[in-house]
């Protein structure tokens, strides 16, 4: 059997490194229109950084894993042609800033019907609005002059980060398709893929919509747990409960559960802001305003966190951070990835610009310019500086903000770093993981997410 990925990305490439480290008799190409990306892939350095990703890529590169731009051969030798090509929400036109542009996906259907013959099952792995299947079926049945085709969706839960532990012992894998007997033998074909590691009782078949629909459920349901613990941080701060506390003692409740509720600076991440204002579009396009609210208002919050966060700053600083130094630990959406894609560094860090501080970003894994590109785009703004470490970037600072809860953060020299700053010296840990009764010690003032005022109040009055 062979095996065709277009799309060489955050998914793409670790799924099908995935699925041929496990079956090494299946042929698997990844294909991506992105010259340079293939080429990092075939290099020591991979384009993505993800812990265990390098073992995974080593043992099946070159054996039944490859990498190329050939994506019309690719097409036409694979029996399985999965899509995880990118889907951005659109800026542009008819739904802009909510609906999901889907120019790739179309196109990679346009692409597969030009030159593919035979039978093919094209799975939709980038997550799509629903009825995306139907469209896909409609193009390549239109264009293609002696292709057959089953479109099943296989939507992707991997968090990066963990990406290998997810795709090694997933939750579920789930499978929709066309109910039909092609239609179950498609799914059968690929279910027997995944079975080869994955217990059967943990692939779950559907209907196409319910797998499209359940992708976007998913991710909404879990940004929404972060948007509904960080809106009570806000109420801890103002009346003395700890967030920590208040989310470990809900989470003990086996209803709930205790993952997904670290109250944070706000979630980043390419899927779920996207996945939500897609939902909200979906809603609205069905004439449920209602509903359309609902989602919306989890965005809303996230938006308001992030705000919240610098104006924080701002406020503490004496009302003022102009011409002040503020060290940035972190700029990654998260810890143990380089992709900043919607990370709340980039809003953070414009917020401070934007109020005349001088900012000084230090990410252990995110590249400078890949950084300036974030926040300024194309413009330029001396003020944004990218320290090579931790260290360089709180020296002579006035305060240091914590983005991204990178371990290596948790154990810096804080007193070596507590002597280099501007007294007082303030720390906003925006992810809750220094540790705040040392640093107190060391005479820092410490604002956290959804800690007690009154610790606020009394470090004010301590020494620093
Ligand atoms: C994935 C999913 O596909 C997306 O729907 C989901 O919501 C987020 O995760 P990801 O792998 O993270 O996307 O995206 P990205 O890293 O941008 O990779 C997509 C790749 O597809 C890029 O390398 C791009 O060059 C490639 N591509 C895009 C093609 O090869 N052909 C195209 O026509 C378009
Ligand atoms: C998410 C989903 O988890 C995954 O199933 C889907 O396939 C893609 O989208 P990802 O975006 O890679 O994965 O990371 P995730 O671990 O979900 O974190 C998303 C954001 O939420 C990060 O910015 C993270 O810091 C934040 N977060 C997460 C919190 O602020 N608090 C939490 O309790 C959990």
């Amino acid at each position: 059997m062979n095996i065709c990925c277009i799309g060489a990305g955050y998914v793409g490439g670790p799924t099908m490194a995935m699925i041929a480290a496990k079956c090494p008799d299946i042929r698997v190409e990844v294909v991506d229109l992105n010259e340079k990306r293939i080429a990092a892939w075939n290099s020591d350095d991979l384009p993505i950084y993800e812990p265990g990703l390098d073992e995974v890529v080593r043992e099946a590169r070159g054996r039944n894993l490859f990498f190329t731009t050939g994506v019309e051969d690719a097409i036409r030798n694979a029996d399985i042609i999965f899509v995880s090509v990118n889907t951005p929400t659109k800026t542009y036109g008819v739904g802009a800033g909510r609906a999901a542009d889907l120019r790739y996906i179309e196109s990679a259907a346009r692409m597969i019907a030009e030159v593919a013959e035979g039978p093919k099952i094209i799975v939709e792995k980038s997550t799509i609005p629903v009825k995306t299947a139907e469209a896909m079926l409609t193009i390549l049945r239109a264009n293609s002059k002696s292709g057959s085709f089953q479109v099943l969706s296989n939507p992707e839960f991997l968090a990066e980060g963990t990406a290998i532990a997810d795709l090694q012992k997933p939750d579920r894998i789930l499978i929709g398709g066309e109910s039909t007997p092609e239609g179950n033998a498609a799914v059968e074909k690929l279910v027997s893929i995944y079975a080869r590691w994955v217990p059967r009782e943990r692939i779950l078949t559907t209907n196409l919509w319910s797998s499209e629909l359940s992708k976007l459920v998913a991710n909404a349901f879990l940004a929404q747990r972060i948007s509904s613990i960080n809106s009570i941080s806000a109420l801890c701060e103002a009346t003395g409960a700890d967030v920590d506390e208040v989310a470990h003692a809900i989470g003990t409740d086996s209803r709930i559960g205790p993952k997904f509720l670290k109250a944070s600076v706000g979630f980043g991440g390419s899927c779920f802001q996207k996945d939500i204002l897609n939902l909200v579009y979906l809603c609205g396009h069905f004439g449920l305003p209602e509903v359309a609210a609902y989602w919306d208002s989890v965005v809303k919050m996230n938006d308001w966190q992030k705000h919240r966060f610098a104006h924080n700053i701002v406020q503490t600083l004496f009302n003022t951070v102009s011409g002040k130094r503020i060290a940035v630990l972190g700029f990654a959406f998260k810890k143990d990835t380089n992709d900043t894609r919607e990370s709340p560094a980039i809003s953070v860090v414009r917020d401070l610009l934007e109020e005349n501080a001088t900012v000084v970003v230090y990410d252990p894994k995110v590249p400078a310019d890949e950084i300036r590109r974030d926040v300024l785009g194309s413009a330029e703004n001396d003020r944004l500086i990218i320290a090579e470490s931790a260290e360089e970037a709180a020296a002579g600072a006035h305060a240091l903000a914590i983005v991204t809860e990178w371990d290596a953060f948790k154990t810096l020299d804080f007193a070596k770093i507590h002597a280099g700053m501007h007294k007082p010296a303030f720390v906003f840990d925006g992810r809750n993981v220094l540790p705040h009764a040392q640093l107190r010690t060391l005479g820092f003032r410490v604002f956290a997410i959804g800690k007690p005022a009154q610790c606020r109040e009394s470090d004010a009055f301590s020494k620093g």
